[in-house]
């Protein structure tokens, strides 16, 4: 079976946690989007771990992960990478898998990037990581592949400095490479995780665009992303935080801002320890926007959330979700498509009571307090989508499910 985990929101939802949590029962975890510019953090065995590129599957000793084509690569920083997950005592030799057909991420990327953003009218905020300059010569047709390093002709056309730069990984590449149409039909009896990375409202087609990252974040984008056909696809989950966050620049409808909002975003920033895991910028921050959410779990086709973070909301007296946006004095509940619209929406927001008890401390659906469950259910009848599992805290152990999610819809 594959199934897609995505992140439902802008990105940083806690998608790399339940990776690792949903890892236990897959057999291999491809990550089918984006470069080092995101940030996955799982804490497991009483150490923390911040991957960018390997799939967050690796942290399971027996699992196989892939890099797959839908990615862009920078050896460099997977190496870096690989190399501090053995210092942490992850043996990953034999274990990691790059497609193929994945794209390079090479040196002079990172500065072009940078400088592409800065001399923009509206600079998006890019992390700098090389990815929007590495996914552009993909669809433009100039871009290197990893298959490309063994093509004479490719390689005698790249640039002394970037041939003399990629050499020493040419090697190790070579043993981790894989055709990964031929390696997903041979394994399609496997349980398949397909890991995604930022999230639907940052992806190149469905999310605030020109706000947005290069890749394909969508769970469409696992067929491209990791050699599938569509039909491949048995079901797909969605990780949503019970606030918003965004980090970089681009339209928020629903972000704190004025005197008393920015205090409630400031106690949360500092509850949800809110800073990139890439670049440490503060994240910002806004409350939960089911508009964006319903919008998000049609695009993805989700049968299910996951919800994470509810628990910073205990002790709380009120917690406000939007509900509608006002548009030019009009009432919408549609996410627009319009950037200029989505920078002049008002949130209209309803208050819902806080709860006696604690979220953090529950491990099943029936020991939520009540007034989360009916918090949660609300959530459900507006999005049409059923929250089937929780993320209560940053542990592995802190995550449960309501069902049975490895089951093709
Ligand atoms: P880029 O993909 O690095 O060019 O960044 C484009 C936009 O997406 C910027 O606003 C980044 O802050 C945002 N972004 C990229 N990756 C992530 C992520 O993993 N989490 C959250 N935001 C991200």
């Amino acid at each position: 079976m594959n199934l897609v985990i995505v992140g439902a929101q802008w990105g940083d939802e806690g998608k790399g946690k339940m990776v690792d949590y949903l890892a236990e029962n897959a057999d291999i975890v491809v990550r089918f989007s984006g470069g080092a510019n995101a940030g996955h953090t799982i804490m497991v065995h009483g150490d923390t771990f911040v991957l960018h590129l390997i799939p967050s599957g690796i942290i399971s000793p027996d699992k196989i992960v892939v890099l797959g084509n839908g990615m862009v690569i920078e050896p460099s920083a997977m190496f870096e990478e690989l190399t501090s997950l053995s210092v942490k005592g992850i043996d990953w030799e034999k274990r990691v898998i790059i497609s193929d057909r994945a794209h390079l991420v090479l040196p002079d990327y990172k500065n072009e990037d940078m400088r592409i953003d800065e001399h923009r009218a509206r600079p998006v905020g890019t992390t700098g990581r090389g990815i929007g300059v590495a996914y552009g010569k993909k669809a433009s047709r100039d871009g290197i592949r990893i298959a490309d390093l063994w093509d004479p002709v490719i390689w005698d056309s790249l640039s002394e400095a970037n041939r003399n730069w990629l050499a020493p990984y040419k090697e190790k590449i070579a043993s981790m490479k894989v055709n990964l149409a031929d390696f997903m039909m041979a394994n399609q009896d496997k349980n398949i995780l397909l890991e995604g990375a930022q999230g639907a409202l940052l992806d190149l087609d469905h999310g605030t665009y020109p706000y947005v990252s290069s890749g394909s974040s969508v769970s469409a984008g696992a067929a491209t992303g990791a050699a599938l056909g569509p039909r491949r696809i048995h079901s797909c989950l969605g990780v949503f935080k019970a606030y918003q966050t965004r980090v970089g620049n681009g339209p928020f409808p629903s972000e704190m801002l004025g005197d008393e909002h920015e205090a409630l975003g400031a106690q949360l920033q500092k509850l949800g320890h809110e800073y990139g895991a890439t670049t440490g910028r503060p994240r910002r921050i806004g409350y939960l926007d089911l508009v964006a959410l319903r919008y998000s779990g049609w695009i993805n086709s989700l049968d299910g959330f996951i919800l994470s973070h509810l628990n910073l909301y205990d002790g709380f007296e009120a917690v406000s979700v939007c509900t509608a946006y006002e548009l030019d004095g009009n009432r919408i509940d549609y996410f627009p498509s319009c950037t200029a619209e989505l920078e002049r929406i008002k949130p209209v927001l309803q208050a819902f009571p806080g709860w006696d008890g604690a979220v953090g401390a529950a491990r099943c659906w029936e020991d939520m307090p009540e007034g989360a469950r009916k918090f949660v259910e609300f959530i459900e009848d507006y999005t049409g989508v059923p929250v089937c599992g929780f993320s209560v805290g940053p542990l592995r152990g802190e995550t449960f499910m309501r069902n049975e999610v490895w089951t093709a819809s």
